[in-house]
């Protein structure tokens, strides 16, 4: 049997791909207007960082991760985030020493998660983030729902649902905790096997679980936002003032926890409904013991990830990808060998001078070449006949229009320069 791809992965095809760098260009643009330098790291770090990251009592630490031994003992795994790399590397590399502070950092990469796959939910994903390290004021936050918010604006997706939320510091998430479980103590026979797991190690998951008996269970549950301390409080308040002058529409949602254990104040999530149960485009938060819990200084963090495939899945349903442009200008149309060696040094230089231009590389008829070129969508076919040779002239037809121009083949590399120039393509 032929060999197949591992389930929950994808090849990104030719007509596909194009969307893929359309969605990438728009956000590495954002992130410069924003002032975000690109970071890459590697696609496996050791499994300590995503223990110690990510936590222990999460589902990606508990089930979701790629780990294996590298040909020893040691134990890898493949990034099922990214934050915690950038924190990694942010010690390692000492980023906290470089001039230019706060660290604002943005990736486009690959991540992995062994989760069961549906639509929308893959094994390998990609994700689009930006991590800022060592500020902790809350124009900060402001600044990345912001970033998050303009490039949704710029791609023209509508129908968001910004959902706010504040989870607090140690210190007032400790008192929520203990309220928390004193309020589900009762109800715990209506809890799901999964929840009944988090009532001890991390009970404020179970306002996040979707098992409808749970949900009813956490009625009337007291919140973060009830339990905040006045910094947080007043943290999170601000946070909202800003959110209101730069325009985000947003509503505050305090059921909202995030699945990763080291969001500290604000967490955000991005949802369109219309792509379905997997609907969270983006989420984020701030993180202000992670860099210190993997060995370095004490640092506030605040970030967010979006996957791509989700972005694109909610571009497509909205009918907001860019309608796919030709990628050639002209095809060499060349009969027989003589004519093929001469075009291809025409081709060689009208390349030279930036223009996108192919030929024929299966020998076929003159017929077959043209119908070629017009399926691609190309413009302009470029002829070279025996016939042409002799009498040193190229045929340009225009394949839109069906006309055709001879110009003499010495000048063929400034007149096709002239058209392309002049915006005559497509
Ligand atoms: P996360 O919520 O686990 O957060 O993932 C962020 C986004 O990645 C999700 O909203 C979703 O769009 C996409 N995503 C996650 N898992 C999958 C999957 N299996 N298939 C397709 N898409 C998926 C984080 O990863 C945090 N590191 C975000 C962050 C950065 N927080 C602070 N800084």
């Amino acid at each position: 049997m032929a060999i197949q791809r591992p389930k929950g992965t994808q090849d990104l095809l030719p007509g596909t791909v194009e969307q893929w760098q359309y969605l990438e260009d728009t956000m590495r643009n954002v992130c410069r207007e924003y002032g975000f330098d690109e970071i890459r790291t590697p696609m496996f770090e050791a499994t300590e960082l995503f223990q110690r990251g990510v936590g222990q009592t999460t589902d990606i630490v508990k089930k979701e991760m790629y780990t294996f031994l590298d040909k020893g003992d040691r134990s890898m795994t493949l990034r099922p985030e990214m934050t915690a790399s950038v924190c990694r590397a942010y010690v390692e590399d000492k980023l906290y020493g470089q001039p230019q502070q706060p660290v604002k950092l943005y990736y486009i990469g690959p991540m992995f998660r062994y989760e069961r796959p549906q639509s929308g939910r893959f094994r390998q994903f990609h994700q689009f983030g930006v991590e800022v390290l060592g500020a902790d004021q809350a124009v900060v936050d402001a600044e990345v729902i912001s970033l998050v918010w303009d490039l949704y604006q710029r791609l023209g997706l509508t129908q968001l649902e910004v959902h706010v939320n504040s989870v607090g510091c140690p210190v007032c998430r400790t008192k929520h905790r203990a309220q928390l479980q004193e309020f589900l103590s009762t109800r715990r026979d209506d809890l799901c096997k999964d929840c009944l797991d988090r009532f001890d190690r991390n009970p404020l998951r179970i306002l996040d679980c979707k098992n409808p008996t749970c949900q009813a269970a956490t009625i009337g549950a007291p919140t973060t936002r009830d339990t905040l301390c006045e910094d947080c409080s007043t943290h999170f308040e601000r946070v909202l003032t800003l959110l209101g002058v730069a325009g985000v529409v947003y509503r505050v949602n305090p059921r909202l926890v995030r699945g990763l254990d080291y969001y500290t104040k604000t967490a955000f999530e991005v949802m369109v409904e219309e792509i379905g149960a997997q609907s969270a485009i983006c989420g984020g938060g701030r993180y202000d013991g992670l860099v210190e819990e993997i060995g370095g200084p004490p640092t506030p963090g605040i970030g967010f990830a979006m996957g791509l495939e989700r972005v694109l899945a909610a571009l497509q349903v909205q009918h907001k990808l860019p309608e796919e442009k030709p990628r050639l200008f002209a095809m060499l149309v060349a009969l027989g060998e003589k004519a093929q060696t001469e075009g291809f040094a025409l081709l060689s230089a009208l390349r030279t001078q930036g223009m996108p231009v192919s030929m024929d590389l299966l020998n076929r008829s003159l017929k077959a070449q043209l119908k070629a070129a017009d399926r691609q969508g190309t413009r302009y076919a470029l002829i070279l006949g025996e016939e042409e040779l002799e009498n040193k002239v190229l045929l340009i037809r225009d394949l839109t229009l069906g006309e055709q121009i001879q110009v003499p083949l010495i000048n063929a590399v400034e007149e096709i320069s002239k058209m392309y120039q002049r915006g005559v393509y497509a």
